[in-house]
């Protein structure tokens, strides 16, 4: 088990995961899977740090519904951390339409939308240092013993 392999990524639970009351089975799908969780906070985002964010994607026809979309209710942010975190997490959102997203996926079982995909997770290790930087200060991640504790330990 290489430890070059643990990485941590930035993972967005949308509004549409707030509206649609889906926060627990969002995050319980992260947490059967091993991941830690190590740190989390619901914000709303802004039109600026929305256009930081989707830097890539501010000039494409559809980011002014995208913006809309993502500054229109809270969001909760989350760093995950495990063993190639970040491929595993894009795995378990699966395509980005919620159209074409496979059964067994997060956007494949719980999403019908191109936009509204519920959760937004970084796609590679430059992306993730940047996201996490937008999101987090570094005193704010939690490291801690995924194991057992306390009277079960
Ligand atoms: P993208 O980075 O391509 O997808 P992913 O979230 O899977 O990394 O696009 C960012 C978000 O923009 C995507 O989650 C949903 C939205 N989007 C649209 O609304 N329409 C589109 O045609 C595309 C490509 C994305
Ligand atoms: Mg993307």
């Amino acid at each position: 088990m290489a430890s070059d392999s643990m990485q941590r990524t930035l993972v967005l639970l949308k509004p549409d995961t707030i509206q649609r009351r889906l926060i627990g089975d969002v995050i319980s799908r992260f947490e059967s899977k091993g991941l830690n969780i190590v740190a989390m906070k619901m914000l709303r985002v802004t039109p600026e740090l929305s256009k930081k964010h989707y830097a890539e994607h501010v000039e494409r026809p559809f980011y002014p519904g995208l913006e809309e979309f993502i500054t229109s209710a809270p969001i909760v942010a989350m760093a995950i951390d495990g063993l190639q975190a970040i491929a595993v997490v894009r795995n378990m959102l699966g395509a980005t339409s919620g159209l074409k997203a496979a059964p067994g996926t997060i956007r494949g079982d719980y999403s019908g939308s191109q936009q509204m995909n519920l959760v937004h997770a970084s796609d590679g290790p430059e992306a993730a240092q940047r996201e996490l930087d937008l999101y987090f200060d570094a005193a704010e991640f939690c490291d801690y013993d995924p194991v057992l504790t306390g009277s079960l330990r």
